[in-house]
C-alpha cells in the first residue's frame, strides 16, 4: 500500500484527534497527517491515497478552513486516486444535520476521484444527514460527544477495510 495523506479541518480539535488515531491505525511509516489549515493542493496532489476529514459546524456546513480549501478542488486531477472520508459531529444536539460537513465533501469529489470506505448507519440514532448515499454513510462517521467509546472500535474496523481497497 502506498502512504496515505489524512487531511483535516477542525476548529475545536476532536477531528484532529480523530486523524491522529486513524493515521496510529495505519501506522505512523504508512500515513502523513495534515492540518488542512496549512496545506496547499499540491500536497494534496502528491498522495495517491488520501483520507479527507471534516467536522460540522453552523447548521450543516463544513468547518470553515474545508469550506476555503474546498473551493479549489476542481482545479487539480484526483483521477486515479483513492480518497476515503471521515466526519465529526454530534447526532444528538444536531440530529437533522448529522455529519453533513461529510456530504459536502463527497458532492464535491464523487465525480473527481474513486471514494472508498461507506459505512453502515447502524448503532447510530440520528433524523437526517447528508452524508448518506444509498443508506450508508459516505465514509466514516465519529461522535465524540455521545459515542466516544465506540470509537476506538469504528476506527480500527474501518482501517482495515481501507488497508484492503487503498492503491
Ligand atoms: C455551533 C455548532 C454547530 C454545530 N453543527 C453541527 C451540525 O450541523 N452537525 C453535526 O453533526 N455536528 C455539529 N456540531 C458538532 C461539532 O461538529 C462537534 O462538536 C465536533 O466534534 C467538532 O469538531 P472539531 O473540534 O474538530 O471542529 C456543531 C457544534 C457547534 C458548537
Amino acid at each position: 500500500m502506498k502512504k496515505v495523506g489524512i487531511f483535516y479541518g477542525s476548529t475545536l480539535g476532536n477531528t484532529r484527534k480523530i486523524a491522529e488515531r486513524i493515521g496510529a491505525a495505519f501506522g505512523a511509516e504508512n500515513a502523513q497527517v495534515v492540518n488542512i489549515e496549512n496545506a496547499a493542493m499540491r500536497d494534496l496532489e502528491s498522495f495517491d491515497n488520501l483520507i479527507l476529514g471534516t467536522s460540522t459546524w453552523g447548521v450543516g456546513e463544513m468547518q470553515e478552513d474545508w469550506e476555503t480549501f474546498a473551493r479549489q478542488l476542481h482545479k487539480i486531477d484526483l483521477s486515479g486516486k483513492k480518497i476515503a472520508l471521515f466526519g465529526v459531529g454530534d447526532q444528538v444536539e444536531w440530529s437533522d444535520s448529522f455529519v453533513n460537513g461529510m456530504g459536502m465533501l463527497h458532492h464535491r469529489l464523487a465525480n473527481k476521484a474513486t471514494i472508498i470506505g461507506f459505512t453502515s448507519i447502524e448503532g447510530y440514532n440520528f433524523d437526517i444527514s447528508l452524508a448518506l448515499k444509498n443508506g450508508e454513510f459516505v465514509g466514516l462517521a465519529i461522535d465524540e460527544v455521545n459515542q466516544s467509546a465506540l470509537t476506538g472500535e469504528r476506527i480500527s474496523r474501518w482501517v482495515e477495510t481501507l488497508k484492503k481497497s487503498f492503491n
